[in-house]
């Protein structure tokens, strides 16, 4: 039996690297993690897969320590880790509450770290782990500044990581796709007169940037970036400055302003 641990297994991209680690024979039995528990007994019947439904929301010590008891008590072999829980809000300094800025820090990036830490002496040699960065982790973003910088400390994290495991024989990729059709935006653009992005184009298949970070994951590839745009943005992040391609993002945003509904 091959095991893959998904946080973030109840939509989009988690759900899909389970769907793809079960065609291509990578995994056969998984461990779902997230808060939606019917969204991932859904995905375990339709893809009739063993699976163990870990509900825990990964914001809370609870959620964490619900995942580590899971390790502790079952102590299982895993092959696969992939780390895609996570979620942005949209919004300028003013418009996102702290509880949602330190929501975004603690999923994104604590959650990511202290999985990664508890499971990583469960892993198999050549095991993978797969984290999830973005296309939004190169540069500074205002009006989406701390989930581009979560995305920023997952991609810095998993480059020293992989110097970390190497000796016991595992490989971690950052995976940073540009945008991508899961639910992420409508949760990203939530809250009504909020700051974002006018156009959010174009958009990639979950299952087409999924099955490019599994051949990278599988090669040993420390970053995955898809597709052609972000590839493009990655490289003029690397020469040009920061503040011009800020100025370049700030001149993408816009703010519907919220009219009160007039009774009568
Ligand atoms: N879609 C994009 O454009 C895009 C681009 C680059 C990177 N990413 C990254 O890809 C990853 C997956 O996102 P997605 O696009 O697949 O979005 P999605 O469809 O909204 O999926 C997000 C997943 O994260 C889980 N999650 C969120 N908050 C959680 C919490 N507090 N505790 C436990 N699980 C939680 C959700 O499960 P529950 O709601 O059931 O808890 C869901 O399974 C994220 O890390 C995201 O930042 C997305």
């Amino acid at each position: 039996m091959s095991l893959a641990i998904i946080t973030g297994a109840s939509s989009g991209i988690g759900a899909e690297f389970a769907k793809q680690f079960k065609e291509n024979g990578l995994a056969d039995e998984f461990w779902f993690i997230a808060r939606r528990t019917d969204k991932m007994e859904a995905l375990r019947d339709s893809l009739g897969v063993k699976a163990r439904i870990i509900t825990a929301d990964l914001a809370t010590e609870e959620g964490i320590g619900a995942v580590k008891r899971a390790l502790e008590e079952e102590k299982p072999l895993v092959k696969i880790l992939v780390n895609a829980a996570g979620f942005g809000n949209f919004g300028t300094f003013e418009e996102v509450s702290e509880r949602d800025c330190a929501a975004m820090i603690d999923v994104n990036c604590k959650a990511t770290v202290l999985i990664t830490h508890m499971t990583v002496p469960f892993m198999e040699k050549g095991g993978r782990i797969i984290n999830l960065g973005s296309g939004s982790c190169f540069t500074p973003l205002p009006a989406f500044n701390v989930y581009a910088s979560s995305k920023s400390f997952v991609l810095h994290y998993t480059k020293s990581l992989n110097f970390e495991i190497k000796k016991y024989g595992l490989r971690a990729t950052c995976f940073c796709p540009g945008w991508v059709e899961t639910e992420f935006l409508g949760k990203a653009t939530a809250k009504p007169g909020i700051t974002h992005p006018k156009a959010m184009k174009p958009m990639l298949k979950c299952s087409d940037v999924v099955r490019k970070c599994i051949k990278a994951s599988v090669k040993g590839k420390t970053l995955c970036v898809t597709n052609w745009y972000t590839k493009l943005q990655h490289l003029l992040f690397k020469a040009v400055p920061d503040v011009l391609l800020t100025k370049t993002w700030l001149g993408m945003l816009t703010k519907e302003e919220i009219t009160e509904e007039k009774e009568g």
